[in-house]
């Protein structure tokens, strides 16, 4: 591990004093997204994706996605003719055996998709061809230049997940009409002061507990984990240190010192759960998005509609967090079904809050070449 004098020596400065801080603490920063370049040079371009295309693809992968996990393959079949596969490769089997998570986040992906189509001037057409959870073929991407639909890019290429610093007034009526709205009426919002706010609260702790108990999803986590600056670099995926907001100081720290395989040791998962713990206490409730069924083609629109909604987010100054734990673990299914039977179907428990200042994002992502690689045209239209 490469240890510079000088770099330590600005961070733990810039640590331990107010004046002159912030420009000292640039020099603790992790790899960042917006650092890094959207195409590095070495990469071969893909002859089949001119610019507007390739825009359109780097847009799409600005989704979120389960542990940063990026599940997804674009197989060029045409020009205009795409398919969206889930990878195999990045399943979290420990944590999202039935891929549900994964089709959500595919789901994420087809919408920024479609909605950069638009802003360059194309329509496209998005079909689930999946029927299983672990078709390999997920999605096709039609484009077509006619009834282009602007949309505001910048909305796209901003959302993030952000955790800590949530105010704990509740949301605003005006507000959650308009992600309602934006979710096509399956979300649902219960403030701080409901009962309904407390136990979903109690739930997510309960949940992250049992979950990093477990060793197998512990184990997985640890696969994403990325701190030192040449993993984030490497691999362009999963949870950076700046992406699990430890920044500053204790993130150089964590960087150069720290490797994955501790977060295996007790005082690492405890540190977690009591994380996970604070930052449930934080904020104005919770949202719940549901779907009105469990086909691939349900899990998709409800990670179409969770997307739509979140692009709306950083504008009114709202904070979202999921906190999918309480979905994987059979304490927090258990808890949904007991309160709302099984017609209720809900796909995302979100920690939702007003934020004073809105981070800029920072997590990760492959470039398009690596998800949407050269091949030659496996079907000409
Ligand atoms: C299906 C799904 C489940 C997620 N679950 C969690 C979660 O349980 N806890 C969490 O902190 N973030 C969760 N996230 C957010 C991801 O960690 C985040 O999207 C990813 O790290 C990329 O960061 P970004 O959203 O800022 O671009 C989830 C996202 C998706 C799409």
């Amino acid at each position: 591990m490469r240890f510079n004098r000088r770099e330590f020596m600005q961070c733990a400065l810039a640590a331990g004093v107010s004046m002159g801080a912030g420009s000292m603490l640039g020099a603790c920063a992790g790899v960042r997204r917006l650092d890094l370049p959207q195409q590095p040079e070495a990469l071969r371009a893909n002859p089949a994706l001119d610019e507007s295309r390739r825009e359109i693809l780097y847009h799409a992968a600005l989704a979120p996605s389960g542990h940063n996990s990026q599940p997804w393959r674009v197989r060029i079949e045409s020009t205009d003719e795409w398919i969206v596969e889930a990878d195999p490769e990045r399943r979290l089997q420990a944590v999202d055996p039935d891929n549900r998570e994964l089709m959500l986040s595919l789901g994420a992906f087809a919408e920024n998709l479609s909605l950069a189509a638009g802003a360059v001037g194309y329509d496209a057409k998005i079909q689930v061809v999946a029927k299983e959870y672990f078709d390999r073929d997920v999605i096709r991407v039609s484009l077509r230049t006619d009834h282009p639909n602007p949309y505001p890019l910048g909305r796209i290429t901003r959302r993030m997940t952000a955790r800590p610093g949530y105010r704990s007034d509740e949301i605003r009526a005006a507000d959650i009409e308009a992600l309602r709205a934006a979710a096509d009426g399956r979300l649902f919002y219960f403030p701080k002061s409901s009962p309904h706010a407390d136990r979903i609260r109690d739930g997510v702790v309960e949940c992250s507990r049992i979950q990093s108990l477990r060793d197998a999803a512990q184990r997985e986590l640890v696969s994403w984990l990325r701190l030192s600056d040449r993993d984030a670099l490497e691999h362009r995926d999963g949870l950076t240190a700046e992406g699990m907001d430890i920044q500053g100081f204790k993130g150089w720290i964590v960087r150069h010192f720290i490797e994955p395989e501790n977060f295996m040791k007790t005082t690492f998962r405890q540190k977690g759960i009591d994380q996970t713990a604070r930052l449930a206490a934080q904020g104005g409730g919770w949202l719940v998005i549901t779907s009105s069924g469990r086909t691939v083609a349900d899990l998709i629109e409800a990670g179409r509609l969770f997307e739509r909604m979140a692009l709306l987010t950083r504008e009114r100054g709202i904070g979202l967090h999921p906190t999918t734990q309480i979905l994987e673990e059979k304490h927090g299914i258990d808890l949904f079904a007991s309160h709302h039977g099984s017609r209720v179907i809900p796909q995302f428990v979100i920690r939702v809050g007003y934020l004073d200042k809105y981070p800029e994002p920072v997590s990760l992502r492959r470039p398009v070449e690596w998800f949407a690689p050269y091949q030659q045209f496996t079907h000409m239209s």
